[in-house]
């Protein structure tokens, strides 16, 4: 054996221990939920709250003894490329002081970049209430209870979507104690106190609907539900104006999409469209619409590539780089390797593309050169620091190609482990903190 095969043979031993251990250590795997807050900040993407279930208990509304909530917190970092196969999640759980929650609200924008907010929500298994707002400071990991002006104030909303504009939450409809509401209450973050907007014209009382900032003046609302009427038309497009705090209608035409619930809405990155995905029935004949906010037509747009997904309801959506990235939500089924996280390529107006792999679009102003697109084994790799390191000398090599096929080996043994863990419901002995 020559020197150079002893070196790589010794190096490949030591990327396989650190790299099975890296996994070990990093290894978290979060339960599926729907009706949870996904919040995109600091180049994070945070999950929070939500009931719980595990397609092995698949649960309806009919069948709620299966459902649960838990206390996982946890959070993807969106700044590096990534499969949506293998997401290696980072686990927060350790710094979360809010009893487990449902349907709250997030939004990030408030006078510190580094906080996010969480708005409203109810708990469900514990008597144990809720506050009315906490914040969450990704830079000292700390989650607090901020002081409101009014100390009294407690219209407390679940089932509804809040919009950030200049420093003001806008959280229209929703839940109060079970009763549906249709008032639009406004929540100033920069001098935490509320007031209540116009209701004259108003979309009636409604949850789960769809809700977008556009022109960074109006919020869209359509759709979503009341359990008397059931789902509402899309073709109604009720604008809020936060110039002026008043209400007009538009009604919308083209190929309307069917009457739903629980779908997510975003904004294009042309700002020119909105874009919607899934609703409450898991059997939709379309999952994907876009609205035009010039002439208000519905289109269902061209998409190539990939498996089309399965309709889902009570997820979220945000738009991060390039990407609509869909999380977690109810009607898909591991087993089936559907995944958590849906991405939807929204660069292209002509042609949207459902794809496996995240790649942060180029970096703003900064002067920090990207990284060349890694290649799936290595991105991989790169998730845990310190090794990032190590599989850059090894690629750099002559040793590349090994490498890379041991990779390969490497990835599919975690997913298949992965996979076999997925089925039992994590502990709370299995949480690890990375930090
Ligand atoms: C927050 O971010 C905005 C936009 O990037 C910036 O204009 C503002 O100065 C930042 N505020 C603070 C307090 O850092
Ligand atoms: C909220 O606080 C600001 C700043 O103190 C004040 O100007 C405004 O009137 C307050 N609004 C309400 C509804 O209390
Ligand atoms: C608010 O602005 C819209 C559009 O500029 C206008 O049509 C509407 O009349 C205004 N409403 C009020 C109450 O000023
Ligand atoms: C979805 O909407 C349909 C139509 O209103 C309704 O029958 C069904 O119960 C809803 N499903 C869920 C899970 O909310
Ligand atoms: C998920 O898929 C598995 C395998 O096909 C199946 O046994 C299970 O019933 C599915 N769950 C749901 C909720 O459809």
């Amino acid at each position: 054996m020559s020197k150079n095969s002893l070196i790589l043979l010794s190096l490949i031993q030591i990327l396989i221990l650190t790299f099975e251990g890296s996994c070990r250590s990093i290894e978290f795997v979060p339960t599926q939920r729907y009706l949870h807050t996904a919040t995109h900040i600091d180049n994070k993407l945070y999950i929070l709250g939500g009931l719980t279930f595990n397609e092995n208990n698949y649960i309806t509304e009919k069948n709620k003894a299966f459902i649960g909530t838990d206390k996982q917190f946890f959070y993807f970092d969106m700044s590096i490329p990534f499969n949506t196969k293998t997401m290696l999640w980072v686990d927060q759980t350790d710094f979360d002081i809010i009893p487990n929650h449902i349907a709250a609200t997030s939004s990030i924008g408030c006078a510190n970049n580094n906080t996010f907010l969480l708005y409203g929500g109810k708990s469900l298994l514990s008597r144990m209430d809720t506050n009315l707002v906490y914040a969450f400071n990704t830079q000292t990991n700390s989650w607090s209870v901020p002081k409101l002006t009014d100390g009294n104030f407690n219209i407390k909303k679940d089932s509804l979507k809040g919009i950030m504009h200049n420093g003001k939450m806008y959280l229209f409809g929703g839940l109060i104690d079970g009763q549906l509401s249709n008032d639009m209450l406004i929540f100033d973050t920069i001098n935490m106190n509320f007031t209540t907007g116009s209701s004259v014209n108003a979309p009636s009382p409604r949850k789960h609907y769809g809700a977008a900032l556009f022109d960074n003046q109006y919020i869209a609302y359509f759709g979503g539900k009341a359990d008397d009427i059931g789902e509402f038309q899309m073709s109604e497009i009720h604008i809020y104006d936060t110039m002026n705090d008043s209400w007009t209608n538009r009604k919308s035409t083209g190929n309307v999409p069917t009457a739903r619930s629980g779908f997510s809405v975003v904004l294009g990155l042309d700002g020119k469209r909105l874009i919607i995905f899934g609703g409450n029935q898991t059997y939709l004949p379309e999952a994907l619409y876009v609205l035009d906010l010039q002439t208000f037509v519905w289109s269902i747009p061209k998409t190539s590539s990939g498996r089309k997904p399965k309709a889902r309801f009570l997820h979220q959506a945000n738009v991060i780089g390039n990407f609509m990235v869909i999380t977690f939500g109810m009607g898909y089924n591991t087993t089936l390797k559907e995944h958590d996280v849906l991405l939807l390529d929204i660069s292209n107006n002509d042609e949207y593309k459902w794809t496996n792999v995240f790649d942060p679009s180029p970096p703003e102003t900064t002067s920090l050169p990207m990284p060349p697109t890694p290649s799936s084994s290595s991105f991989y790799l790169q998730q845990s620091n310190g090794l990032g390191a190590l599989v850059g000398a090894v690629i750099g090599s002559l040793f590349s190609g090994i490498s890379l096929s041991f990779g390969s080996i490497l990835l599919y043994r975690w997913h298949k482990d992965r996979k076999y863990r997925r089925q039992a419901i994590p502990t709370p002995g299995e949480r690890k903190i990375i930090n």
